[in-house]
């Protein structure tokens, strides 16, 4: 057979791939919990979950969450602090407001049923063309192709499709050869396979291509080309933001407000912020600010230095200066102060909060 042309063969002539997919799961899957149910909804909980996101970090996150929203109604109904503090250290928040907000419409709009088609699901506002392919194959057998980074890799090397994994449009290609190799009888079984054959086989640096059932058809393996497949195009440079935070403290309490929407962390707790160009803060500004929140300074306290901590997201880096500031009496509440309440330390312990707060609170003991 000629490799090269192998991506515009008939599609009888890829059923080779599932048979070697299918031989090859069996043997090296992992024991994980979702293959254990056809329930619609902790699938759709785990692929939430799941998405970008390894199966290891992943995995006590959906543990707790099946544990503690045994439901679809129990999740919809938790206030969303309590969902945010469960989902707080895995990252990309908005995705667990959308799960939350999805588990809402589930409840609100279908009678807690999640929807028992593809299209059905796609109506859901959260999900979105691989969470929707997922729940239907894996809950009620439909022939629709999961599509995410790991099956990316796969069908790029072993098929040489050159299409720029990055870009949008190359969707449809992956999507139109992934939906010609799924066979109609093993949807859920193949979708598993392909994932967990990325995973564990087809891994993005050093594949295991010397005990690959594939190698003999593999594109990229016969032509060299395994360190360059997938062709990836590089992601614009991060911008770096500098935060300086205020940490209004009195007595045993200190300020936070929980973060408003269009930014980085929306729903999650944070201190006073003053956001500038570069990294340094004069001192006098600083002191401005607190003004600016009604605030005195104490002046019987040290200052102490500032405590600087950096977080890297996906689009940009934070780059963030923590400044202590002790109030000599409690901020007024009658002034304008930017959402700013007084909690204790055993109250921040619950709210939800990034990393990079949840950090400083526990080097600094607060
Ligand atoms: N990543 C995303 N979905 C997955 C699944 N169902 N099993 C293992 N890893 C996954």
């Amino acid at each position: 057979m000629d490799l090269s042309s192998s991506a515009s063969a008939t599609p009888d002539s890829y059923s080779w791939f599932a048979q070697a997919l299918l031989a090859w799961y069996p043997r090296h899957r992992r024991d994980l919990p979702w293959r254990h149910t056809r329930d619609p909804y902790f699938i759709w909980l785990s692929e939430v979950i799941l998405q970008q996101t390894r199966v290891k970090q992943g995995l006590p996150y959906y543990l707790t969450f099946s544990n503690k929203y045994p439901t679809v109604q129990a999740l919809a109904a938790a206030p969303s602090d309590e969902v945010l503090r469960h989902w707080q250290g895995l990252g990309y928040y908005s995705r667990a407001r959308n799960m939350h907000y999805t588990a809402q419409q589930v409840v609100a709009e279908f009678g807690g049923q999640f929807p028992d088609s593809y299209a059905g699901l796609l109506l859901l506002k959260g999900v979105g063309q691989y969470t929707a392919a997922a729940v239907a194959s894996f809950a009620y057998d439909e022939p629709v192709a999961v599509l995410d980074g790991n099956v990316f890799r796969v069908l790029a090397r072993v098929f040489g499709l050159h299409y720029d994994i990055a870009a949008p449009a190359s969707r449809k290609q992956f999507q139109q050869l992934a939906d010609q190799l799924i066979p109609a009888d093993q949807p859920a079984e193949f979708n598993q396979a392909i994932m967990e054959f990325g995973a564990l086989q087809c891994t993005p640096a050093k594949p295991d291509c010397m005990f690959c059932p594939m190698q003999s058809r593999c594109f990229a393996f016969q032509h060299g080309m395994v360190a360059e497949l997938p062709v990836k195009s590089k992601a614009k440079a991060a911008r770096t933001r500098y935060f300086h935070y205020l940490v209004l403290r009195h007595a045993d309490t200190v300020y936070l407000r929980k973060r408003g929407p269009k930014d980085i962390w929306e729903g999650l707790y944070d201190f006073a912020l003053h956001e500038t160009e570069s990294a340094e803060l004069a001192g006098a500004q600083l002191l401005a600010e607190v003004e600016r929140l009604g605030g005195r300074v104490a002046t019987d306290r040290a200052e102490e230095p500032a405590v600087a901590a950096r977080h890297v997201l996906s689009h940009q880096k934070v780059e963030a200066r923590f400044h202590e500031v002790w109030l000599a009496e409690p901020l007024p509440v009658d002034t304008a102060t930017a959402g700013l309440a007084a909690y204790r330390s055993a109250e921040i312990e619950q709210l939800p909060k990034s990393i990079l707060i949840t950090n400083y609170v526990s080097t600094r003991q607060i």
